[in-house]
C-alpha cells in the first residue's frame, strides 16, 4: 500500500512538473509575441485641419474609442487584477499627456489600422482588425481631432502583465488580444462604401464600430475579452432583435434601455455609440437585418 501511495505521489509530482513546464513554455513563446518588433511602412493619408473635420473626428473618436481611451482621450485603466496585471489604454491627448512626445501621423495610422504602437510593438486588446476598415476620410478626421486636443495630465499605471497573465494570454483564455498578428499589413485598402442608409454602409459601420469584438465574428453572440463582462447576445434575427423595430433599436443605442425595459450593462458601450447619427443607426439596422438568423439569445 505504501509503495502504491509513493508511486501515486511520484505521478502527481510529475503532473505538476509537466504543468509548470507547459506554463513556462507558454510564457516564453507569448513573451516573444508581445516583444515582437514590427517595421511597417504605413500608407499616407491627408489630415485635415478645419474645425468641421475636427468636430467630426471627435464624434467618431467618442463613438469608437472612448470605451478604452476615455471620452476626453486622456486614457483609462481598462483592466486591473492582482494576479494577472494591468492594461492601460494610452493617454492620446496632444503630447500624450504632459511631457510625452507627440505621435507622428504615421504613428497614429500604424496604431489605429495596424495595431502597432510607436515603439513597433503589438498593442494589446485594441481591435485594429476592425479599425483597419476605417476609410481615409474618417481616419483623417479622427487623427485631426487627436492632434487638436490640449494635453491632459492623467497619469496611468504602465501596462504590465504578470507571468501568469502572459501564460494565460498565450493559452487564448481571453481570446485574441494582439490584432497586429492577424492583420495583413500589406493588403490593398478595401473599397469604400458610399455613406447612406444602405446595407453596405451599415456593414461598414458595424465593422468599424467594433461590434464584433464583443458580439462575435459573425455577430451571432460572443463576449468581451474582459472576464468580468456579461455575454453579448446575437444581433441577428435569432436573438431578441427579431422582436424589435428600427425605432426600438435606435432608442436602445441612445438610452441603453431595451424595448422590454431592461437597462443594459455598461459593458455595452451605448453611452458612446449614441454619438452615431440616426442615419448611421438605420444603416446598421438594415445590415443586421440582412444577416442569417443565428446564435443564442
Ligand atoms: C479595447 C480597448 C481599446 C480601444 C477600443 C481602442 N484602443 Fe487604442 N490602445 C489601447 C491600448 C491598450 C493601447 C496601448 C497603450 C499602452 O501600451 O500604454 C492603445 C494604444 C493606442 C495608440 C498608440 C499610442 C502609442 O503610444 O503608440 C493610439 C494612437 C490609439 N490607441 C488610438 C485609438 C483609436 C483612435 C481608437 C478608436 C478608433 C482606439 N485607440 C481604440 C486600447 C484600445
Ligand atoms: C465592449 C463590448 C461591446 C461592444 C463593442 C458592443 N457591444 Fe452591444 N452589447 C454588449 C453586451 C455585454 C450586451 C448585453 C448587455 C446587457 O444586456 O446587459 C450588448 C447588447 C447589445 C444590444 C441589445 C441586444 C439584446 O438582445 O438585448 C444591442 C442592440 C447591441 N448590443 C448593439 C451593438 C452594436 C450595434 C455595437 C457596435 C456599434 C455593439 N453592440 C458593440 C457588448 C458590446
Amino acid at each position: 500500500m505504501r509503495k502504491f501511495m509513493k508511486w501515486i505521489g511520484f505521478g502527481l509530482l510529475g503532473l505538476v512538473a509537466l504543468a509548470l513546464l507547459a506554463g513556462v513554455a507558454l510564457y516564453a513563446t507569448t513573451s516573444q509575441r508581445l516583444n515582437r518588433m514590427y517595421s511597417l511602412s504605413v500608407e499616407t493619408i491627408s489630415i485635415p485641419t478645419d474645425r468641421e473635420s475636427i468636430s467630426q473626428g471627435q464624434r467618431l473618436f467618442i463613438a469608437r474609442c472612448a470605451g478604452c481611451h476615455g471620452a476626453n482621450a486622456a486614457g483609462t485603466v481598462i483592466f486591473q487584477d492582482a494576479a494577472l496585471g494591468v492594461i492601460s489604454a494610452a493617454n492620446l491627448t496632444a503630447g500624450r499627456g504632459i511631457g510625452g512626445d507627440p505621435l507622428t501621423d504615421a504613428d497614429y495610422i500604424s496604431a489605429i489600422r495596424h495595431g502597432v504602437d510607436h515603439t513597433g510593438h503589438p498593442i494589446l486588446t485594441m481591435p485594429s482588425e476592425s479599425y483597419f476598415y476605417i476609410n481615409d476620410q474618417e481616419l483623417g478626421e479622427m487623427i485631426a481631432y487627436l492632434k487638436s486636443t490640449a494635453p491632459v495630465d492623467n497619469p496611468l499605471p504602465a501596462t504590465q502583465i504578470t507571468p501568469l497573465g502572459i501564460a494565460l494570454i498565450g493559452a487564448g483564455v481571453f481570446g485574441d488580444l494582439m490584432a497586429a498578428e492577424h492583420i495583413d499589413h500589406q493588403a490593398a485598402r478595401p473599397v469604400d462604401a458610399q455613406p447612406g442608409v444602405t446595407v453596405a454602409y451599415g456593414d461598414y459601420l458595424v465593422r468599424t464600430g467594433q461590434c464584433r469584438t464583443c458580439h462575435g465574428p459573425d455577430l451571432t453572440g460572443g463576449k468581451d475579452p474582459d472576464p468580468n463582462a456579461p455575454p453579448a447576445p446575437s444581433l441577428t434575427q435569432a436573438g431578441e432583435l427579431s422582436t424589435w423595430n428600427e425605432a426600438d433599436f435606435i432608442r436602445a443605442l441612445r438610452t441603453g434601455r431595451t424595448p422590454g425595459g431592461r437597462q443594459m450593462s455598461p459593458f455595452m458601450p451605448w453611452m458612446y455609440i449614441n454619438q452615431m447619427t440616426d442615419d448611421e443607426m438605420k444603416a446598421m439596422w438594415l445590415y443586421l437585418h440582412s444577416l442569417p438568423p443565428q446564435g443564442q439569445k
